[in-house]
């Protein structure tokens, strides 16, 4: 038996984890950290598990049910729960004032302004101030019983605070899901292959229709009152604003952006502020509820069919519509990305008309399952990108085919490939394709690729623009006569750039290989390439099984290699950079245990400041170095930048033999 120490200590955890609860939620004040909460809450589970005699319904530990129901049970609401009249313009704010101001007599009305959540409503009943149960809306008349499922929302208070509380109170709010709760929500069903909820609303309703009480539990839902119910034995305030204030002393969340304005000007001012946060909060709201916060109007104003005449919502434009997907065209990226566009039938939503959407890539479509002709459901919150959050499969008309992005660039022909381990189509016509163009010849251009001195990512845009330049061949043709012509360009200059051109004619294969601009092909790789293949013609001609063969190379960039080489349009623009003059020594044919550093393992740390670390790495590599990423003492060289950090001492104590930049320089210039 537990004996009265124990009682108390109970006790007081209760209150303290109650206590903490009401600071979160209602406070929103936090006070304790998570963990300092947890030992709370498990030692009152302990305690209650040594003696259950000790257990109460409303203890904060008795939230999740154990058993699934079978069917929900139907609730009379014995005061109905009724809808509001919309409003969707200023206009129809004026006359919903004019025409409270006619019954009241009065020139300025105060009205209590509340964000309108999107959620569902629900109906808590209290008596002498424990939970007992709590229903959905249903028609208004009765709903379903799902007070073992609102139980589990941390939220709802399954006990009132204080004393003063009555001993029937009813109060009505909304059970929504937060944004975050439902992203992490639905990223958990993805990964569990499970189906994804469209909006919060739907998954906060989903989740608190669930007959399992333990599944409910496992979602982040929440909730915020805005009015009562049923209320017996208790005086009430003469506003709502007042109320709403009460119902947080007995510690019930209200929602924090609630404020009373005055007349349609204060409603106005503060629909525009919400509308500018709406995308910031934390939770999707659909407009704005006013409700006449004097109790006496509210009662005189009465009711019309199914709702108050004292209350309306002036709604949001709404953020996601109905409409039908016309057709799927594909866009071609500066980089080679293949995105596929949805055409859309023009539709009014987020305040704009929208009759595009992105579609991201082959991913999405297949997890939408969208076809050309299907209805759709368009999103446009805030500035963000239109999206299709889905389609509406009900309405779709025969049997349309699924999409495939084509495999061909739809700008230049070349083939358009997706490697394993990627999302993204890529058009392998990087020298050649439109769409890439510019890109393609600003890389060919810059400093670690064909070093052309002088020819900036500004200029290339000229030159494109001005039609001069279509591919990285047509440079070595630019003429001073020509590039004179451009705005901003003296002769010196223009004679500057000829000169340049043809100096970076003299480079050398991996160079070269870098400027290409092959997916995945970066300076290390080219490098390697380089001292593998030789000479440009073996590259060309390497198969798949080949480049895999090569330290370093991995399957997708031997596709990459391949692909790039293969197009007809590639190979085209290569020949003519090779007749325009571009050369680089020829590559000795070195055997790797005939290299000068074969058999030696270097580990490079710190900063360089002449060259990357992955550029001396390479360089190291060619000249038959193994490079390795920790020191041991298989380690013969450490080289050391600025900054080296723990690797340098490792090397001091295993008396390792340390280069310098300076050093490691005179090495590799030693050697190459
Ligand atoms: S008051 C008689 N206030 O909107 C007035 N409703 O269209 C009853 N809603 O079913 C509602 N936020 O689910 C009120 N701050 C708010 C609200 C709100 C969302 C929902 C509620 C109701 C529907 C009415």
């Amino acid at each position: 038996m537990a004996d009265k120490k124990i009682r108390q200590r109970v006790e007081s955890l209760r209150e303290q984890i109650n206590a903490h609860n009401y600071a979160y939620y209602v406070l929103d004040n936090p006070e304790v950290t998570d963990s300092e909460y947890d030992r709370l809450l498990r030692e009152l589970t302990e305690l209650e598990q040594q003696y259950p005699e000790l257990v109460t319904p409303d203890s904060p530990t008795q939230r999740v049910g154990a058993k699934p129901l079978s069917e929900f049970a139907e609730v009379q609401h014995e005061v109905p729960m009724l809808s509001l009249g919309n409003a969707f313009s200023e206009e129809d704010m004026i006359d919903f004032d004019r025409r409270v101001r006619e019954v009241a007599g009065q020139k300025i009305i105060d009205y209590a302004a509340e964000p309108k959540l999107d959620g569902l409503a629900i109906s808590l009943l209290y008596q002498d101030g424990v939970l007992v149960r709590a229903a959905t809306r249903g028609d208004g008349h009765s709903g379903e019983d799902v007070t073992l499922n609102v139980r589990t929302i941390q939220a709802i208070p399954l006990k009132l605070r204080g004393r003063g509380y009555p001993p029937v109170l009813e109060v009505r709010g909304e059970v929504v899901m937060p944004k975050s709760g439902f992203e992490k929500l639905n990223q958990q069903q993805k990964e569990k292959g499970e189906k994804t909820f469209v909006n919060p609303r739907n998954a906060a309703s989903g989740s608190l229709r669930q007959l399992d009480p333990r599944v409910t539990a496992t979602r982040p839902l929440s909730f915020y009152s805005y009015g009562i119910g049923l209320i017996e034995g208790f005086a009430m305030p003469d506003t709502h604003s007042k109320m709403m204030q009460q119902l947080k002393e007995w510690g019930l969340r209200i929602n924090p952006q609630s404020r009373v304005v005055q007349g349609v000007k204060g409603c106005m001012e503060y629909y525009q502020q919400l509308a500018k946060i709406r995308n910031d909060l934390p939770d999707e709201i659909d407009g704005i509820v006013y409700k006449v916060d004097n109790i006496a109007l509210q009662e005189k104003l009465g009711f019309v069919s199914r709702a108050p005449r004292w209350a309306i919502a002036y709604k949001f434009p709404a953020q996601e519509e109905m409409t039908r997907l016309l057709a799927i065209d594909i866009q071609v990226g500066r980089t080679g990305a293949l995105t596929p566009v949805a055409r859309l039938e023009p539709v009014f939503v987020g305040g704009v008309t929208v009759s595009n959407a992105t579609l991201h890539n082959q991913d999405e479509i297949d997890r939408l399952d969208v076809r050309i002709g299907d209805t759709v459901i368009v999103r446009r919150a805030g500035d963000v990108i239109p999206q299709i959050v889905s389609v509406v499969k009900s309405r779709r008309k025969g049997k349309p085919r699924r999409y495939h992005i084509p495999d061909k660039c739809p700008v230049c022909g070349s083939a358009a490939v997706r490697y394993d381990d990627e999302a993204v189509t890529y058009c392998t016509g990087g020298l050649y394709c439109e769409a890439q163009r510019k890109e393609a010849i600003k890389h060919f251009a810059s400093r670690r690729a064909m070093n052309i001195d002088g020819l900036g990512d500004k200029l290339v845009e000229q030159l494109v623009d001005e039609g001069l330049v279509n591919h990285v061949d047509d440079l070595y043709k630019l003429t001073v006569g020509q590039l004179m012509q451009l705005e901003r360009m003296g002769k010196k200059s223009a004679q500057n750039l000829v000169d340049a051109l043809q100096q970076s004619k003299n480079t050398t294969l991996a160079r070269f290989i870098f400027a290409l601009g092959i997916h995945n092909v970066g300076e290390t790789t080219a490098q390697t390439l380089a001292s593998h293949f030789l000479t440009l013609d073996n590259l060309i001609k390497a198969t798949e099984e080949e480049l895999v063969a090569v330290p370093d190379i991995g399957p997708v960039v031997a596709q990459n290699v391949v692909t790039f080489f293969r197009q007809p349009h590639n190979r085209e623009v290569i020949q003519q950079l090779i007749d325009a003059g571009i050369h680089w020594p020829a590559i000795k044919a070195r055997k790797r245990d005939e290299l000068p550093l074969a058999g030696k393992t270097f580990v490079v740390t710190g900063t360089l400041s002449s060259m990357g670390r992955n550029e001396a790495k390479a360089a190291l590599q060619e000249l038959g170095a193994k490079v390795s990423s920790s020191v041991s003492k298989k380690t013969d060289y450490v080289v050391v930048g600025e900054n080296p950090g723990s690797k340098a001492s490792k090397a001091e104590e295993l008396g390792i033999e340390i280069l310098e930049e300076a050093a490691f320089l005179e090495l590799l210039k030693k050697y190459s």
